[in-house]
């Protein structure tokens, strides 16, 4: 047992006087990571073997009760140890970091260990954006690999600025200096390419406990600190807040009709009673009339407290809203270019929405281009039009609301964020936010003087959307052009969008990956929406495969004015027709991704109306179809 490490049996049996005892020393957050022989687990029992060492569940008790601790007694600042773990629990990311604190005479220190395989990516990104510190582990014997690269490139994309890049085994080296030294020259250019700026090489022998704990004896080359001390001794004082007072506020506090407070931390700068402050996105001014605390009513506050503030006036603020200092203000905008890395096993597909979380704001949001993709190898730009799981990519984001936000380099409360699959509600990316585009910010909607309704009204009719999906050949055109005849000599006015004719013209650009078949029902659906504000009854014929098209289409219709028909017939009796010959080639293997073969159909789970289209006459379906249509009143104007 090393005497300088805390032992477990230590712990004094009341945590509240464990907290206590710890809470002048600071925190140092770190990650590790390596390649699965690296021998980081080995690395990592030797610095917890007989130290204080709380496990998972110990860790769980302890912020538990460091935060009833917390109300109690503002001082302890423990609760500050956790929340990154709340944060990300709340965000609801399946992760498979193991958090473990020690603490030692000089400092107290939260490890995450991420697993080293290359599908882990994700842990190691969770991990890391809480970090002021990597432990990057290499094998003296293979020297710099594609996932030190890897693991490398994300620390800087998160970040951190300083490495301790850790050469193990030494000892089955020989402990040869020659050899440390060019894996630190080489480890040197690397971090000099990332932008890493502090990096410590130490040569150690995990196994054998050399230059661990203690400066080893058998590298007398070496002169440096051994890997605890850097460690302690590493400087983690954070830059003084160059940037204003901000705090996004986590609840609105009203627990009586005489007092109203917006609580949360606050991410950087200070507050002082009777500033100004602002309110964002909405703007509204107003001054601090109290820094309400556990502890008391505090004249000011800083960074990492948890505080309530109350206002001078009545301004409407929600969760998620961020209060800024009213001279220096953070930037509002609904269109980022970010850094975004992929950690799901479906490609990511631009124009494709999902949901962007950031801070405890949660709202839609899509890809609109990839600028390119990053390959963390040689840090090049390559061309992409998608990401796959653990690619990289410099992308546009379009949201469908402005967010308060600051570039991830000068905030990483305000400038993190995840996206997540609408269908699936799992997290699929992580990102950090580079700048906003200004862009959209002088596009605004002109809105029109005479509205959707009373053009449709004055055609007799009300809007309406009926979207047909269904298979390349089951019968999807057939049936459209049926109804729009139908509805024709009934007196409506409708138009029909085909997938092949549209594909001649405005989507002519477009092939069948699943990224420009996403593109080409953006499209098709914004083209399908313009109609309709025409006043015309539109009917859309495109295979429309994926669910999230199809319901991004839906949502830009209000409810009722959009009708999911799903001509569902099998791909057997489809092939059989097989009228454009295409199912042939697509079988021969000369056309690819073609729907059914080699690329997928998601069958609607829910549409309005579901057309079973075997041994029944297209005539008979669109009938039914219309009669359906106007018997509920669908195309009733309104008045
Ligand atoms: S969608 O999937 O992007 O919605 P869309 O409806 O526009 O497809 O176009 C489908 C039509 O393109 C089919 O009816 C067929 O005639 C033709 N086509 C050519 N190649 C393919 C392919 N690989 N997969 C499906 N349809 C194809």
């Amino acid at each position: 047992m090393e005497a300088n490490l805390h032992n477990a049996a230590a712990v004094p049996v009341n945590l509240h006087e464990y907290l206590r005892m710890h809470e002048t020393k600071d925190l140092l957050r770190f990650i590790t990571c390596g390649s699965v022989d690296d021998g980081k687990s080995t690395l990592i029992g030797r610095l917890l073997h007989d130290s204080k060492l709380l496990f998972d569940d110990q860790l769980a008790a302890l912020e538990t009760d460091s935060q009833r601790f917390g109300t109690q007694n503002g001082q302890i600042d423990f609760a500050l140890l956790v929340d990154g773990l709340a944060a990300e629990r709340e965000q609801g990311i399946t992760i498979d970091v193991a958090y473990r604190f020690f603490s030692t005479d000089q400092r107290k220190f939260i490890v995450a260990d991420c697993p080293g395989h290359e599908q882990y990516t994700r842990n190691m990104a969770t991990g890391a954006s809480t970090a002021d510190l990597a432990v990057v582990l290499v094998d003296a014997r293979k020297g710099l690999l594609t996932q030190t690269r890897r693991h490398s490139y994300i620390v800087s994309l998160l970040g951190i600025r300083k490495v301790l890049l850790a050469v193990n085994k030494m000892d089955l080296m020989d402990y040869r200096h020659d050899v440390f030294a060019a894996i630190e020259s080489d480890y040197r250019r690397l971090a000099t390419q990332l932008g890493i700026a502090e990096v410590q090489c130490i040569p150690l022998s995990a196994l054998k406990g050399e230059n661990v704990m203690r400066r080893s004896q058998v590298m007398p080359w070496y002169d440096g600190p051994s890997l605890l001390e850097h460690l302690e001794q590493v400087d983690i004082a954070h830059d003084a807040s160059t940037v204003g007072f901000r705090m996004p506020v986590q609840w609105v506090n009203r627990p009586h009709q005489n007092f109203r407070g917006f609580s949360g931390s606050i991410v950087s700068g200070t507050v002082v009673v009777g500033e100004e402050v602002i309110a964002l996105p909405s703007g509204r001014r107003s001054h601090v009339t109290a820094i309400v605390t556990a502890d008391g009513d505090l004249p000011q506050a800083a960074e990492g407290q948890a505080i309530t503030l109350t206002l001078a006036d009545e301004i409407d603020i929600s969760r998620g809203d961020v209060i800024c200092a009213g001279k220096r203000p953070c930037e509002v905008a609904d269109q980022f270019a970010a850094h975004v890395l992929w950690m799901n096993d479906a490609p990511l597909l631009p124009g494709r929405p999902y949901w962007l979380k950031i801070g405890s704001r949660t709202l839609a949001a899509s890809v609109t281009e990839i600028k390119h993709k990053v390959d963390v190898n040689t840090q090049e730009h390559l061309a992409a039009k998608r990401l796959e799981l653990n690619e990289v990519g410099f992308c546009n984001l379009n949201l469908d609301q402005p967010i308060p936000f600051e570039p991830y380099a000068n905030n990483k409360a305000l400038g993190a964020f995840i996206l997540i699959d609408r269908q699936s509600n799992a997290t699929v990316a992580c990102g950090t936010v580079d700048f906003a585009l200004r862009r959209a910010a002088n596009i605004h909607w002109h809105a029109l003087e005479i509205d959707r309704h009373a053009r449709a009204a004055g055609k007799g009719q009300a809007p309406l959307c009926l979207w047909f999906t269904g298979l390349s050949g089951s019968g999807k055109s057939t049936i459209a052009n049926l109804v729009d005849r139908r509805l024709h000599a009934l007196g409506y006015h409708s138009y029909i969008l085909d997938g092949d004719n549209v594909r001649h013209g405005l989507n002519k650009d477009l092939g069948f990956t699943a990224e420009d078949r996403v593109e080409n029902i953006r499209r098709v659906a914004e083209v399908a929406k313009l109609m309709s504000d025409a006043g015309l009854i539109v009917l859309v014929s495109f295979i429309s495969p994926f669910r999230a098209e199809r319901r991004m289409a839906r949502e830009l219709f209000a409810a009722g004015e959009f009708a999911e028909v799903f001509v569902d017939t099998p791909i057997e009796v489809c092939e059989r027709r097989d009228a454009k010959g295409l199912y042939a080639k697509a079988r021969a293997g000369r056309i690819r991704n073609f729907t059914g073969i080699d690329s997928p159909y998601e069958a609607p789970e829910q549409a309005e109306f579901h057309l079973r289209n075997v041994d029944v006459a297209a005539e008979a379906l669109a009938q039914g179809l219309v009669d359906d249509v106007v018997g509920r009143l669908l195309l009733r104007p309104a008045h």
